[in-house]
């Protein structure tokens, strides 16, 4: 099995953690996209065979190091968060369709919620490198929550909301989308909870503004064999079901049909 090297794991904030490993890819040789994931075994037991997805965050080329932040809920990912220097890990990736970088975006809005964040970073990342203007609107339940604030800050203009007030300001990341916010906005991408997505995409849909949304599906073989991470899409082809590992996690907003 693929396995590779942990450089770095350290707990970010309240039951998050940073993990920097070797990437299981020659990044300069890879077409690798912000929005894409990894792949993780997490143990070699029968009980943990399904591997778990996790975003890509930062890709460090020069290095070939990658960067994934999550959050430590459920036996995997503690598993994975207890793992340190010099350990390896099993993993595939980067696996998915991530977010398009369209040449002509002169300024992009980016809408994280929670552990839906960490991906948007890259995103940042790359469009900062097009010259693209970029405004972030970060969500989180409480400031103990909040993560990547500074890396964000250095790429981009941040607003920060929070369900209890506790950092930037009390609400939701919807409640800043007004006509000063989208004002020159050519594209906006999203990531975060299956109800923040549907929210966004609902308070945007008038505007025209072209958007990208990350789904977030469970997943079983993450390689399209298992149909256990199908969502429903409105495209050319009429309402169908598409498999998110494979056709996504990222999909045109004007597609994705919440049910
Ligand atoms: C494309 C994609 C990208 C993701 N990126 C991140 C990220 O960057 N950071 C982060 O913290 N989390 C991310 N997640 C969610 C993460 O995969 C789950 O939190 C994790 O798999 C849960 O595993 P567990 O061992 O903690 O929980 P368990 O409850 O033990 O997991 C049991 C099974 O359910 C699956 N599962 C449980 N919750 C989810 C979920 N929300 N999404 C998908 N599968 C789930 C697990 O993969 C596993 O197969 C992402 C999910 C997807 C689909
Ligand atoms: S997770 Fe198996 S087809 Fe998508």
């Amino acid at each position: 099995m693929p396995r590779t090297e942990v450089v770095l794991q350290e707990k970010i904030a309240d039951g998050l953690y940073r993990m920097v490993i070797k990437s299981p890819v020659d990044l300069s040789q890879s077409a690798y996209m912000p929005g894409q994931f990894l792949h993780f075994r997490v143990s070699d037991s029968i009980d943990f065979m399904l591997r778990r997805p996790i975003s890509l965050c930062l890709a460090d080329e020069a290095n070939n190091l990658v960067t994934v932040v999550y959050r430590a809920q459920g036996e995997g990912t503690k598993r994975l968060s207890r793992l340190a220097a010099g350990d390896t890990v099993d993993v595939i990736g980067p696996l998915g369709k991530g977010f398009p970088l369209h040449e002509e975006s002169s300024a992009a809005l980016v809408i994280g919620g929670g552990i839906g964040v960490p991906p948007l970073l890259e995103l940042a990342k790359k469009l900062r490198a097009k010259g693209t203007r970029i405004v972030a609107i970060l969500g989180f339940q409480k400031a103990s929550q909040a993560i990547l604030i500074e890396e964000f800050k250095a790429l981009a203009e941040v607003f920060i909301v929070t369900d209890d007030g506790s950092m930037g300001k009390k609400g939701l990341v919807t409640d800043l989308l007004d006509a000063s916010m989208i004002d020159g906005i050519s594209r906006y991408y999203a990531c975060g909870p299956t109800p923040m997505l549907r929210a966004v995409k609902q308070a945007l849909e008038p505007s025209g503004i072209l958007g990208y949304l990350s789904l977030e599906e469970r997943m079983g073989c993450g390689i399209g064999l298992c149909a256990g991470c199908v969502h429903k899409i409105q495209d050319n082809d009429g309402v169908h079901y598409v498999k998110t590992c494979k056709e996504g996690p990222v999909f045109p907003a004007q597609e994705v049909v919440f049910s």
